[in-house]
């Protein structure tokens, strides 16, 4: 089924993508429906534990708004334009920006697990692009700009109110499965980034190359590689981000509740 005859005449222009065991900001959504991504056609269906696989229509605080519940990964078939026919989908019924969210390690030390960072930038150190073989002009997307000042306000404003401390830096994407090495981190941060993770990056070249707005945010659910003694596990990552996940819930119903995410709010 097309999404537009999935949601009739439901019209929101709010998208949110959440990562792995981030579900509490799911549970906060009043549903209008909720739709297996089985059922929509172009939807990515994901194989990795951890992600639902399902769009729920509905009200955030209010704001309508089309969550997906579960992502397709780079590292999961080498496709990075997976998300393309979702995010394509989402911006022809209307999504005019979108809120992506993930699990995310720290590169550095004052950013325990459990802290949150809003995304101010990316490397894209996958070296992938979901726009290899757009043949049309737009595949020239300028990524100077690329997470909205406006939505980066309101979240920090929100923050603010909340007393949630909200760290902000670069996300350097990693193709993945693997975690990196202690090597691979010290180069991460030697280049600029503060936090490394598998996702995200090409959703937000796809939505910008579709006109949308983005901002993001990571939850952090380890320090990253060789930075403490420990291994680091997927089975990690699923237990400690429902705890960052609460307070990201926390801080987008506020978002939301405040229209913060709207320039003249
Ligand atoms: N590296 C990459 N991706 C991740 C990590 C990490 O340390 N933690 C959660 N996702």
């Amino acid at each position: 089924m097309e999404l537009k005859h999935a949601l009739g005449a439901f019209k929101p222009r709010t998208g949110l993508i959440l990562g792995s065991g981030l579900g509490a900001l799911a549970e906060a959504v009043e549903p209008v429906m909720t739709v297996p991504y089985g059922d929509l056609d172009g939807f990515p269906a994901s194989g990795v534990s951890g992600h639902a696989g399902e769009l729920i229509a509905g009200r955030l605080e209010g704001e309508p708004v089309l969550m997906l519940s579960g992502r397709s990964h780079y590292y999961e078939h080498g496709d990075a334009a997976a998300m393309r026919p979702a995010l394509t989908a989402l911006h022809d019924v209307g999504i005019e920006r979108i809120v992506l969210t993930n699990s995310a390690g720290s590169a550095e030390p004052d950013m325990p697990p459990g802290s949150i960072m809003m995304i101010t930038d990316h490397i894209n150190f996958a070296g992938a692009n979901p726009l290899i073989g757009e043949p049309s002009d737009a595949r020239f997307v300028g990524m100077t700009s690329a997470y909205d000042k406006t939505m980066r306000d309101g979240l920090q404003e929100s923050a603010r109110d909340l007393d949630i401390d909200l760290h902000q830096g670069v996300y350097m994407w990693f193709s993945g499965p693997t975690f990196e090495t202690p090597a691979e981190i010290r180069m991460a941060k030697a280049m600029g980034a503060h936090a490394v993770g598998m996702s995200t990056v090409p959703e937000t070249i796809l939505a910008r190359f579709l006109g949308m707005k983005v901002a993001a945010c990571s939850v952090i659910t380890n320090f990253a590689a060789g930075m403490t003694g420990a291994e680091l596990s997927h089975a990690e990552t699923k237990e400690v981000a429902p705890r960052g996940g609460e307070k990201l819930s926390s801080l987008l119903r506020h978002v939301f509740a405040h229209q913060r995410l709207d320039a003249d709010a």
